[in-house]
């Protein structure tokens, strides 16, 4: 898929220190190039691109997107 330009939002609130927000890239190579670091409370709103068909959270987090809300790392 490109030219992602109505990709959907993300949210991820950090309920602990140095939660890491993971970008894996679009297409045949399945790789990590991104990595946001969150502290307790922080909030980041991302969106699905070009660049990036997957997140992968580490850490306990509060995400949300369209499907609902899950937190990571209990
Ligand atoms: N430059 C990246 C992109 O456009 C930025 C980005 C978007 C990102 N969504 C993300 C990075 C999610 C990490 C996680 O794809």
């Amino acid at each position: 898929m490109e030219n992602v330009q109505n990709g959907d939002y993300f949210i991820v609130k950090a309920l602990d220190h140095g939660v890491q927000v993971i970008g894996l890239t679009r297409g045949q190579d399945t790789r990590f190039h991104h990595t946001e670091k969150l502290d307790k409370g922080e909030v980041i709103i991302a969106q699905f691109t070009d660049h990036t068909s997957a997140v992968k959270i580490r850490g306990k987090a509060e995400i949300m997107t369209k499907h609902g809300k899950i937190e990571s790392g209990i």
